[in-house]
């Protein structure tokens, strides 16, 4: 049996993981996500990385979760296995997550690109959470992001009716960072990759944090958040570098102390 989830390369500071079960669309089954949370969990152990691309194929980013493995499950099992703890792990990997998406990015496979920090999209990408269509509902974060991003009166018409979200309406409510031709998607996010890799990794994780704050607690908690935060990048190299090269007018070198 091929690997359903395959570490592509690494390109420098920037690891390519590749979702690789193209006979079902990317189906995100249960090994799949395990196998996805031990990858990211090696890469945030690596120094050398400083960024991570998670991408499908042209067909589908994921076509959703495995209506197959799920489909003679109990409410005893589906509770008990407690399966979205993986799930939940995704957001809070201290290293920047691109979703480089192609083609279907439904269900599971829309929430799985939601869960990365930002998502470069082919123009023909299609999101969506159709889970009402097979009489459940989303579970790893759709009701939740996608409200989020589109608002109530919107998001409610695409998870009631599972109708698919083209890849424009996503990049215009904010859910997509950049929308680019099909060809370019992977080109797209290596250079988005490869910017970020450059800056001070701890300042980098430090902001990510402080975002998800912004989206998760009232203004001011999150604001008590970045000041702590704002501080403890004096406790750097990095920012004595930064710094210091701005005075030099070169280019910082950061090292992720
Ligand atoms: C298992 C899947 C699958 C899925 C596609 N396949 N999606 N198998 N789980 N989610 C399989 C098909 O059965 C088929 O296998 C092969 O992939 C190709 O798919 P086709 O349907 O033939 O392709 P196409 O006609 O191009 O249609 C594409 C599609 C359709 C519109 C994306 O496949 C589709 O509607 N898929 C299901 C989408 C969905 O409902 N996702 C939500 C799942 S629930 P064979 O063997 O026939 O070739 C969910 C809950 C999340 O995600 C909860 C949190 C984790």
């Amino acid at each position: 049996m091929s690997q359903p989830l395959v570490l592509k390369n690494i390109e420098g500071p920037v690891a390519i993981l590749r979702l690789n079960r193209p006979q079902v669309l990317n189906a995100l089954n249960l090994a799949l996500m395990d196998e996805l949370v031990d990858q990211l969990k090696a890469l945030q152990d690596d120094d050398s990385v400083r960024a991570i691309i998670l991408t499908g194929n042209e067909k589908a980013f994921a076509a959703g979760a495995d209506i197959d493995e799920m489909a003679d499950v109990s409410l005893a099992e589906i509770k008990m296995k407690n399966q979205f703890l993986v799930w939940d792990i995704i957001p809070r990997f201290t290293k920047p997550l691109i979703a480089a998406v192609q083609g279907y990015a439904l269900g599971g496979g829309c929430e799985l690109a939601m869960s990365c920090d930002m998502i470069i999209a082919s123009e023909n990408a299609v999101f969506g959470q159709p889970e009402i269509n097979l009489g459940v509902m989303p579970g790893a974060g759709g009701t939740q992001r996608l409200t989020k991003a589109l608002g109530k009166a919107r998001a409610m018409e695409y998870l009631l009716t599972g109708k698919p979200l083209p890849a424009r309406v996503a990049y215009e409510c904010g859910l997509v960072t950049k929308l680019v031709p099909d060809e370019l998607v992977m080109q797209e996010a290596l250079s988005l990759a490869h910017e970020i890799a450059q800056k001070s990794p701890v300042a980098v994780t430090l902001i990510k944090e402080a975002v998800y704050k912004a989206l998760d607690t009232p203004t001011q908690v999150g604001m008590d958040f970045e000041r702590n935060a704002f501080y403890m990048c004096f406790g750097t190299e990095d920012r004595v570098e930064g710094m210091k090269a701005f005075q030099e007018k070169r280019t910082p070198q950061f090292k992720g102390r």
